[in-house]
């Protein structure tokens, strides 16, 4: 398959592993590209030095493209960019942020940029900042989210009415099946979060990856909306949070429950019951962990079993 996405970024498939705190290393982003997709390192969870170290290990591991995703509220954000720079990565995806913020500066230094988004208003103010990509987030998706609660499905063709750039698909994509539909929907390619964290690769915990695997419809949901949206499983952690926002605790309550290494308590270290557990809707759906590479490898051989389905189904009409 060839498209602007393939092109853009020089990789054989357009589907990219999201970056994901506690989840997506140098391990994973380099499987994932060797596999012909996008791997990305998320620094998210990196201190600077330990983001420089994700780099030049997956350099090492992979001679395909590969990315880093940085959540532009990143404090030592100064300092991850020099990194990047100077490392001399060459994709980057940034989130949680203005666009307008580092594009300018990454591409002048020869970085092609995605910005993640969760509204097609935002999808704009991106192409108006001169970003490379878009990538459009539906709700369903693990990690932080859109206040708005906008579905994926929902989401992609507005996204795709109002931008003409590259469009990259997000949120509650797990299958081949599902890749089909985004694209059916106007993306150029998809990212996947939660399929890929429960992959071999993916750093988090295996106590983590069991819990995830078991999952059921109606197990994650949206939570921490005073803060930053953000898709929890219903665990003690959420009961407390949820119980704090009925009693209508204030913005700094809210932040001291959450106090700080949450998520790493929960995703990487496997505390089940306090930490914060971070994973998309589509969890519903997997109930194994395979290789990045397998994960891959099924999304395309799905995506072109369906698509000859369809393609010798007759029309409706
Ligand atoms: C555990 C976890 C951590 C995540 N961390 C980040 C992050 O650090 N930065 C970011 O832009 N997105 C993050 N995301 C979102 C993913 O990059 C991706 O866009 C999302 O998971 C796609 O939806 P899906 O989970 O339904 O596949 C995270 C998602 C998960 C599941």
């Amino acid at each position: 398959m060839s498209n602007r996405i393939t092109s853009l970024f020089g990789i054989k498939y357009p589907i990219i592993s999201g970056g994901m705190v506690w989840c997506s290393g140098w391990k994973l982003a380099s499987a994932v590209s060797n596999a012909g997709g996008l791997g990305l390192i998320g620094a998210g969870s990196m201190h600077p030095e330990t983001l420089r170290e994700h780099i030049q290990k997956c350099k090492a591991a992979t001679n395909k493209p590969f990315g880093v995703n940085v959540p532009l509220m990143y404090p030592e954000i100064e300092t991850i960019m020099d990194i990047i720079i100077s490392e001399g990565v060459k994709i980057v995806f940034t989130s949680a942020g203005n666009p307008k913020l580092w594009t300018k500066k990454l591409q002048d230094n020869g970085i092609t940029v995605a910005h993640v988004v969760s509204s097609s208003k935002f999808a704009l103010k991106c192409q108006e900042a001169g970003v490379d990509a878009v990538v459009a987030e539906g709700f369903e998706a693990g990690g932080h989210n859109g206040k708005e609660e906008t579905t994926t499905m929902v989401l992609i063709p507005q996204v795709r009415k109002a931008i003409t750039i590259p469009l990259i698909a997000a949120g509650g994509i797990g299958t081949g099946e599902g890749m089909l539909a985004a694209m059916a929907l106007g993306a150029e390619g998809v990212q996947m979060g939660t399929r890929f964290a429960l992959t071999q690769e993916s750093s988090a915990s295996q106590e983590f990856k069991d819990l995830c695997i078991n999952l059921k419809e109606g197990d994650t949901i949206l939570s921490l909306k005073k803060l930053s949206p953000t898709r929890l499983i219903k665990n003690e952690f959420y009961n407390e949070v949820q119980a704090a926002e009925d009693k209508g605790a204030s913005v700094e309550e809210m932040r001291a429950l959450l106090g700080r290494g949450r998520s790493k308590k929960g995703i990487f270290e496997g505390d089940l019951v306090n930490g914060e557990l971070e994973i998309g809707q589509i969890s519903s759906l997997i109930d194994s962990l395979p290789s990045a590479e397998k994960v891959v490898e099924e999304i395309v051989a799905e995506y072109n079993i369906r698509i000859e389905n369809i393609l010798s189904t007759k029309p409706l009409f």
